[in-house]
């Protein structure tokens, strides 16, 4: 199989249409056999749900080229699970979490040809996502949906790669206390938009959303969860039920203490602690992990001691050792790697 002719090396987050889409219907309570098909187009009548009330949700992976040339994808079941959740809370209906990672598989193989090289620094983002499409006036959930995977190929989420970044804390809430902050629901990232543009004509990279209810606790940004290194070590991350389980946080928590020896705390983070730690980033797909140099409050700035030149030691052994996992090069828990071809 001939590669494509990109510049892999120097793309950004952006989407590019590929070859192939995989594409599922749900019709009188189930869903038809799936299919891979060519039409990068959705066609919907002007009523479908997704238009109307917003019933949408998505997902996140990505596809890696190993050393010795295999294309593996990152615990998919992760995913596909996270995605039922979000389908649960949303009240659309599931799709069969083995199907999902069989559609990742089909998807991924049909468009092997987009799959970054080895060594390239890109990567091919693939994204499954699922939309109301029939028709509803009344506030209700449709009966008909479209579940779909698209792949893009994609350079680093942040321009500069791995420079560490500044963020502002948020005065918008990105997620309700008991609402859907913990699901991976479109209207999510709806919220987070106008906080996101004003956050970029400020001159910040991202957001810093505290705890809606109190505005004491560390939340997450508009795309990914924080990690923390305490001064002796420890890795820091917070707890909340209206933070989205990043897959990636997840997996660097098991990175931290069973890689490298790093207690790990999952827990409530005050923001009052944040001046506190060493190091600080960014975790999820699109981000990996971003390191931060800085955050702004409200004018006061708190700078990390890792600076902002590169990532600190700790960060870099996590960074390091997370995307060695991904790419083969370090042997990963048993079903983190999943190989599709
Ligand atoms: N938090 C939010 C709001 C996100 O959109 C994402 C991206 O998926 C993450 C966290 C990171 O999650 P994951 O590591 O599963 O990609
Ligand atoms: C991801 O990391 O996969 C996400 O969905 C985050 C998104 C903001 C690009």
């Amino acid at each position: 199989m001939e590669k494509k002719n990109l510049d892999w090396a120097n793309l950004g987050f952006n989407y590019m249409t590929t070859d192939y889409r995989y594409v599922s219907n749900y019709k009188d309570g189930k869903w038809d056999d799936g299919a891979i098909v060519t039409d990068s187009t959705v066609t919907l009548n002007e009523c479908a749900g997704v238009f109307q009330y917003s019933q949408s949700c998505f997902e996140g992976l990505k596809a890696y080229t190993t050393e010795d040339g295999h294309i593996v994808c990152f615990r998919p079941d992760l995913n596909a699970s996270r995605m039922k959740d979000s389908c649960e809370r949303l009240e659309m209906p599931v799709f069969p979490e083995d199907r999902f990672v069989e559609a990742v598989e089909q998807v991924v193989k049909a468009n092997a040809a987009w799959v970054p090289p080895f060594g390239s620094g890109a990567t091919l983002y693939i994204r499954p996502y699922m939309i109301a499409t029939n028709a509803v006036i009344g506030v209700k959930p449709a009966d008909e949906y479209q579940f779909r995977i698209l792949v893009t190929p994609v350079g680093p989420y942040f321009k500069g790669g791995a420079k560490p970044i500044t963020i502002r804390v948020s005065d918008f809430d990105r997620a309700a206390p008991h609402g859907t902050g913990h699901i991976k629901a479109g209207l999510n990232y709806a919220m987070s938009l106008h906080a996101i543009v004003d956050a970029h004509a400020k001159g910040f990279d991202e957001n810093m959303y505290l705890d809606p209810a109190t505005r004491t606790y560390v939340e997450e940004t508009g795309g990914a969860n924080f990690i923390f290194i305490t001064k002796d070590g420890k890795f820091v991350t917070p707890k909340s039920d209206s933070i989205l389980p990043s897959i990636t946080r997840r997996s660097l928590m098991v990175v931290a203490e069973k890689y490298l020896n790093m207690p790990v705390e999952h827990r409530q983070v005050k923001f009052s602690e944040v001046k506190d730690f060493e190091e600080c980033g960014l975790c999820g797909t699109a981000a990996v992990i971003s390191p931060i140099g800085k955050i702004v409050d409200h004018g006061e700035e708190i700078c990390i001691p890792s600076g902002m030149e590169e990532m600190g030691p700790y960060t870099r052994k996590l960074y390091d050792t997370l995307t060695g996992i991904q790419m083969g090069e370090i042997e990963g828990p048993e079903g983190w790697v999943h190989t599709i071809m």
